[in-house]
């Protein structure tokens, strides 16, 4: 074991900071484009402490591009993001590097840096805010995150290419928590992953999001993670938030496409699914569901 004597892991907090408002990330009356094609315009979103936001909309309608702009990596034209109290859009690099520590990313694709372990990749946030920490306790901390993520211990000496997609996905999420973060945003985290896969990573964010007390802004075009874990969904369309509810609530406005989306084949299988499920009182079995239901066969 590592001869220095690092603190245990439980008792390092390395966000000490902590958000009481009501809604840790508010955008106003954003516009983003590219060139001459317009993405968002007169954007409003606001979400809520401790829930997991749901956001959907067809392919292209601008949700990655809407994430990247509430973490700063995309400039709006117009408009205010205010994430944790703080202005996004009027922040300086080095006004908000903080913040920056306060939230978690899982990319769209996973974006782990190939050349590096598992390990390595958990690190590399931890080296950027706290390059103070020791290599024992650096190393500590990333099999922490590892195992939280629900990946054995050994995986944390692999290489992403030796992962299967569902691997890479929970090591992508190992190192969104790197930094003990108050945000987790999440572009299609089971995209691609079986539907069995799928439901337990489902299961693991909503145990992530109790014990860890966590905001999560969820991308997905999964309708059975909407109908399980999801307490609210936002629905983009138009450049704009459409609208933003339960899904009840969604059902209940006349906008064609919330219709086609929620009412559409694979939408009535989620909701049937998730109905069947809660009138045997069972929500913990829905990993035991049939893996070729038509909300998921062929996604
Ligand atoms: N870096 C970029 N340069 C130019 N155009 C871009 C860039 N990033 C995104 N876009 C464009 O912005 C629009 C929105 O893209 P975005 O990735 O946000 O879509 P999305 O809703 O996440 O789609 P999907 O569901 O397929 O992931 C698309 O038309 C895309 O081509
Ligand atoms: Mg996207």
């Amino acid at each position: 074991m590592n001869e220095t004597a690092a603190p245990p892991v439980e008792a390092l907090d390395l966000n000490l900071e902590e958000f009481t408002g009501k809604h840790p990330i508010c955008v106003r009356g954003l516009k983003t484009s590219f060139g001459e094609q317009i993405v968002h315009e007169g954007l409003d979103l606001d979400v809520r402490k401790g829930e997991i936001l749901g956001v959907v909309g067809g392919s292209g309608t601008g949700k990655s591009v809407l994430m990247r702009a509430i973490i700063g990596l995309q400039t709006p034209d117009e408009g205010e993001i205010e994430v944790l109290g703080r202005s996004i859009t009027g922040a300086q690099d080095d006004d908000d590097i903080d913040i920056r520590s306060r939230w978690g990313v899982l990319f769209q694709g996973g974006a782990l840096f190939s050349t590096l372990t598992v390990a390595e990749n958990v690190e590399v946030p931890l080296k950027e805010f706290y390059p103070e920490i020791s290599p024992a306790l650096m190393d500590e901390i990333a099999r922490y995150k590892v195992v939280l993520s629900g990946l054995p211990e050994e995986t944390t000496s692999k290489y992403p290419a030796e992962l299967s997609g569902g691997m890479k996905k929970r090591a992508g999420l190992a190192r969104a928590l790197a930094l003990d973060p108050e945000l987790l945003f999440l572009d299609e985290p089971t995209a691609g992953l079986d539907p069995i896969g799928a439901a337990a990573f489902d299961n693991l964010i909503v145990e992530l999001k109790q014990a860890l007390d966590l905001t999560v802004f969820l991308i997905t075009h999964d309708l059975d993670t909407l109908y399980e874990i999801c307490d609210r969904v936002a629905v983009i369309a138009d450049q704009k938030v459409i609208a933003v509810g339960t899904i009840s609530e969604l059902l209940a406005t006349d906008h064609e496409w919330i219709q086609e989306y929620f009412n559409g084949p694979r939408g009535r299988a989620a909701k049937t699914t998730k109905d069947r499920l809660d009138a045997k009182d069972r929500p913990g079995e829905r990993q035991a569901k049939p893996v070729d239901t038509p909300a998921k066969a062929g996604a």
